[in-house]
C-alpha cells in the first residue's frame, strides 16, 4: 500500500496508520537488532549472546535491510508518489487533463519529483556517512560495503522480493518526520508539550543538585529515537544515556549526532509524499532544516558524558553490570512498545539505584496488540498502575498526570491530526 492511498474508513488500517504515525510496523520484518550492543557516539555493551554467529547474520541482515530501504528510497518515492499520479493524469479525457493543467497540478506533481531527489541526496549521506555496528564502512575505499549490499540485494531479488519492503519504507517515511519532532525548529512546539513535562520533573527531583554538579547523574533514556530527549537532559548537566534498537534510528541519530558540523546544515522535504489532508501545495512542499541545535555543543561536556547505546533495552540493562547503575530513568512514548510489559518494568527496577527515580510519559498504543505470529499482552492505565505498583515501586499519585493531549511527529499544517491522550507519571524504587 502506498503511503498515499490508506483509507480512514476502515477501523483496522485507521489503527495501523496511527502505528505507523508512532514509528512502529506491526510486523516480522524486523529493523533491529537483538542483543548486540554497539557504541554509537558513546560507550558500547557487550553482547549477551549464546549463539553469536546467527546472532550476527540476524544482526547484517536487519542492518543491510535497513541500509537498501535508505537506498530504495527515490525508486520508491518517484513509482509511488510520482509516476503513479502523472500516468493517472495521462489516462484523463483531453478536457480533464486540460483542466487539471490548469491549475497547474502537473508542475506540483514534477515539483514534487525534484524535492524527491533532493531528499534521496540526504538518505545517501546518512547511509555514506555511517558505520553502524558490524557493516562495511562505506568510505573505506575498498568496496567492501559495495559488495556486501550488493549480495544482500540480489537475495531479495532472487526470493522476488522488492529491495525494500513496503512496512520498511514506511518507517523510512516515519524517520524523516522524526528528524523534524526532534531537531527541527518546527517541532520545537511538539518537544515542549512532550520533552518539556519530562525534562522538568527530573529536574524538580534533583533541584538541589547544581546543573555543573549533575555530571555525576547518570540518566537512562530507552528508546530515544533520534535522541533529542536525552540530549536536552545532557544540557541540563546530567551524564545521559540514549538506548535504541531500530537501526533507523541509529542510522539517523549518527548522522545528526556525528556529523553536523552546523545548525539547519541539512534539509529535508518530509511532507512531499502527502497528497491527502493538504491545504495548499507550499505545505506540502515546504522544506525542515535540522538540526536546530548542534549536538557538539553541549554547554556541560566537560561535567556530562552523553552516549548512545544500540541494543534491546531488556537484554542490555537486565545485564548484571547494569543493576542499580541508574539515579534516573525516563521514558517517553516507550512503555507501548513492550510485547511484556513486566519485562520493562522489571528492568528498569533492576537498572535503577535504591531510591532513584523513573519518570514516565507516553499514551497506550500497545504495538504488538493483533499482530498475527507476534505474543502480546495489552493492558489499561488503571492496569498498568496496578503493575508498577506490584513491581514494588512507590507510585507518586501527587504527581500523576492524566488526559495529557499529545501529538506524535504531527504535521502542524496537515488537514488531518491525531492527538493522543497520554499519561505522565512518577515511581521511585524504594531505598533500602
Ligand atoms: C514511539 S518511539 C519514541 C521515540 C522517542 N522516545 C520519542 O518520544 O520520540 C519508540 C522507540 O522505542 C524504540 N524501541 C522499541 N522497543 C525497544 C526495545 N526493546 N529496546 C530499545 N528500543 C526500543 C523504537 O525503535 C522507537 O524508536
Amino acid at each position: 500500500m502506498s503511503e498515499d492511498s490508506h483509507s480512514h474508513s476502515d477501523a483496522q488500517s485507521d489503527s495501523n496508520d496511527q502505528v505507523q504515525e508512532h514509528g512502529h510496523s506491526h510486523d516480522h520484518d524486523h529493523d533491529h537488532g537483538h542483543s548486540h550492543g554497539h557504541d554509537h557516539g558513546g560507550h558500547g555493551h557487550c553482547s549477551h549472546s549464546h549463539d553469536l554467529s546467527s546472532e550476527q547474520d540476524a544482526e547484517m541482515e536487519a542492518i543491510s535491510s535497513v541500509v537498501a530501504s535508505f537506498l530504495y528510497y527515490k525508486t520508491y518515492a518517484l513509482n509511488n508518489a510520482i509516476y503513479r499520479r502523472l500516468k493517472c493524469i495521462d489516462d484523463l479525457s483531453e478536457a480533464h487533463r486540460m483542466t487539471v493543467a490548469s491549475l497547474g497540478t502537473i508542475d506540483k506533481i514534477k515539483q514534487a519529483e525534484e524535492l524527491i531527489r533532493e531528499n534521496y541526496k540526504v538518505m545517501l549521506d546518512i547511509v555514506y556517512s555511517s558505520t553502524v555496528g558490524s557493516m562495511p564502512d562505506p568510505a573505506d575505499g575498498t568496496g567492501a560495503f559495495k559488495e556486501w549490499l550488493k549480495r544482500f540485494i540480489e537475495s531479495r531479488e532472487s526470493a522476488g522480493k522488492q529491495v525494500a519492503s513496503e512496512s520498511h519504507m514506511k518507517k523510512l517515511y516515519g524517520t524523516m518526520k522524526l528528524f523534524v519532532r526532534d531537531w527541527s525548529s518546527e517541532g520545537a512546539e511538539e518537544r515542549r508539550l512532550t520533552y518539556g513535562p519530562l525534562v522538568a520533573a527530573l529536574e524538580d527531583e534533583f533541584s538541589t543538585v547544581a546543573s555543573d554538579s549533575r555530571g555525576d547523574l547518570n540518566v537512562l533514556v530507552p528508546g530515544a529515537g533520534l535522541g533529542r530527549l536525552a540530549y536536552d537532559i545532557c544540557c541540563r548537566g546530567f551524564s545521559t544515556q540514549g538506548n535504541e534498537f531500530s537501526y533507523f534510528m541509529l542510522f539517523a541519530s549518527n548522522y545528526i549526532l556525528n556529523r553536523s558540523l552546523k545548525e539547519d546544515q541539512h534539509t529535508l522535504y518530509p511532507y512531499v509524499h502527502q497528497f491527502s489532508h493538504v491545504a495548499c501545495t507550499e505545505d506540502q512542499m515546504r522544506a525542515v532544516h535540522f538540526p536546530d541545535a548542534l549536538p557538539r555543543n553541549m554547554p556541560y561536556s566537560a561535567t556530562a558524558d552523553f552516549s548512545m547505546i544500540a541494543g534491546d533495552f531488556v537484554e542490555v540493562y537486565s545485564a548484571d553490570d547494569e543493576k542499580e547503575k541508574w539515579d534516573a530513568i525516563v521514558t517517553c512514548f516507550f512503555m507501548d512498545t513492550a510485547k511484556n510489559v513486566l519485562a520493562y518494568l522489571d528492568t528498569i527496577w533492576h537498572a535503577l539505584k535504591p531510591g532513584a527515580v523513573w519518570i514516565n510519559l507516553g499514551p497506550l498504543l500497545w504495538h504488538f496488540d493483533n499482530v498475527a505470529g507476534e505474543s502480546s499482552i495489552e493492558f489499561t492505565r488503571d492496569e498498568f498502575i496496578e503493575l508498577v505498583k506490584k513491581t514494588g515501586f512507590v507510585f507518586d499519585e501527587a504527581k500523576f498526570k492524566e488526559d495529557i493531549a499529545l501529538p506524535y511527529t504531527a504535521d502542524p499544517k496537515s488537514m488531518l491530526q491525531y492527538t493522543y491522550s497520554a499519561f505522565m507519571c512518577v515511581a521511585r524504587k524504594p531505598s533500602m
